[in-house]
């Protein structure tokens, strides 16, 4: 059984997140969707919103889980004993961080963990989860970059609503 993990912040899930999402559920067997809980970081959403907002999204997909994890990706991988990281690249600004990424797991785990990259449909490419809440935090129309359901839950955190 082909196994793959996508790790990431999701704060929040947009449309190029699902996208990468349902393209690697469709490419292997069994995907999970690892939301990193970052104690570092003040999040928008907290790490079970942020993993029931993708589970709402994906529950369509079959053989999409999604969880959550702390500490280093490459100790979560050998518990999972899921050694494949689904990454998405928009562009070529995400390159030198995501190659950096990728070596240093490659290296940290003694060559176990290979990371896989897809590359964002066009469509999506702009998309960020930080320009996401840069336009709701001036209380902007986010309906383009993320589901109906999301769109509602960032409105929600900056207090206001889109008719
Ligand atoms: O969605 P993001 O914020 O770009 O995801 C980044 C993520 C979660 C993939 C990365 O920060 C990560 O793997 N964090 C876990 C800590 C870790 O293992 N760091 C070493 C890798 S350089």
């Amino acid at each position: 059984m082909k196994k793959a993990f996508y790790p990431g912040s999701f704060d929040p899930m947009t449309y190029g997140h699902l996208d990468i999402i349902r393209r690697a559920a469709s490419i292997f067997d069994e995907l999970t969707v690892s939301v990193l809980n970052n104690k570092l970081k003040t999040p928008l959403f907290s790490v079970e919103e942020r993993v029931n907002i993708l589970k709402e999204a994906t529950k369509d997909l079959p053989n999409v889980k999604v969880e959550s994890f702390s500490g280093l990706l490459v100790d979560y991988a050998r518990e999972k004993e899921t050694y494949v990281v689904i990454r998405g690249l928009r562009a070529i600004t995400d390159f030198e961080y995501e190659l950096q990424n990728a070596q240093t797991n490659a290296k940290l785990s003694g060559g176990l963990v290979d990371t896989v990259f897809l590359t964002t449909s066009l469509e999506y490419a702009y998309l960020s989860s930080s320009s996401v809440k840069e336009i709701a935090s001036f209380h902007g129309d986010i309906s383009m970059c993320v589901p109906e359901f999301v769109a509602k839950l960032v409105y929600e955190k900056y207090g206001y609503e889109m008719k």
